[in-house]
C-alpha cells in the first residue's frame, strides 16, 4: 500500500467526468488499497479516484469513528434518495475549507465491489452525505458547486447553527 498525492482545487482532474471501471484486476485492487491508505492518512471519511489523479468511477468511504468500516464502491449509482439534511462538509482537495451543504438524508446506492459483484447499500445521515459528496467527484462536481454557504474560519473551529439540524 502506498500513500498517493491528493490533488487540490485548481487541478483540472477534479473537473473531469470519470470513466467506468471495466477491469476488476490487481491494478484496481492496488488502487483501492492505496486510496484507503491515503484517505486514512489524511483523516478523511471518503476519497474518490480523481482526487488521486485517476479518472475512474472508484470511491472509498469510511465514516466510522474506529476507522474500521471501509466501503469500496466501483461504478456506483444512486438509485433512491429521500429527506433532506443540512450540515457541514469539507473535502481533502480543499484543505482548510468547509461549507454548509444540503443533501438527502437517506441514500440507496448500488455499486460493484473489488471483484465486480454488485451490491446495494442503504445509507443515512453523515454516511449518506459522504456518498453524495464522493459520487459528485466522479462527475467533476465539488461541494462548492452545490453549497448553501461557505463557513468562516471562526465557524469552522466552533459551532454553527446548521449542525443542530442534523
Ligand atoms: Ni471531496
Amino acid at each position: 500500500m502506498a500513500i498517493r498525492k491528493i490533488v487540490e482545487l485548481g487541478d483540472e482532474t477534479l473537473r473531469k467526468v470519470c470513466k467506468k471501471q471495466e477491469k476488476f484486476d490487481s491494478r484496481l485492487h492496488q488502487l483501492l488499497d492505496d486510496m484507503a491508505a491515503t484517505m486514512y492518512d489524511a483523516q478523511g471519511v471518503g476519497l474518490a479516484a480523481p482526487q488521486v489523479g485517476i479518472l475512474r468511477r472508484v470511491v472509498v468511504i469510511d465514516v466510522s469513528e474506529e476507522r474500521d468500516e471501509l466501503f469500496e464502491l466501483i461504478n456506483p449509482v444512486i438509485v433512491e434518495t429521500s429527506g433532506s439534511q443540512c450540515g457541514r462538509e469539507g473535502c481533502l482537495s480543499l484543505p482548510g475549507r468547509q461549507a454548509v451543504v444540503t443533501r438527502p438524508d437517506r441514500v440507496v446506492v448500488q455499486a460493484q465491489d473489488r471483484n465486480g459483484e454488485w451490491y446495494e447499500l442503504e445509507t443515512e445521515g453523515f454516511f449518506a452525505r459522504a456518498v453524495c459528496h464522493e459520487l459528485d467527484h466522479l462527475d467533476g462536481k465539488l461541494y462548492i458547486d452545490v453549497m448553501d454557504r461557505e463557513l468562516t474560519v471562526a465557524e469552522i473551529q466552533g459551532h454553527i447553527p446548521e449542525d443542530d439540524a442534523e
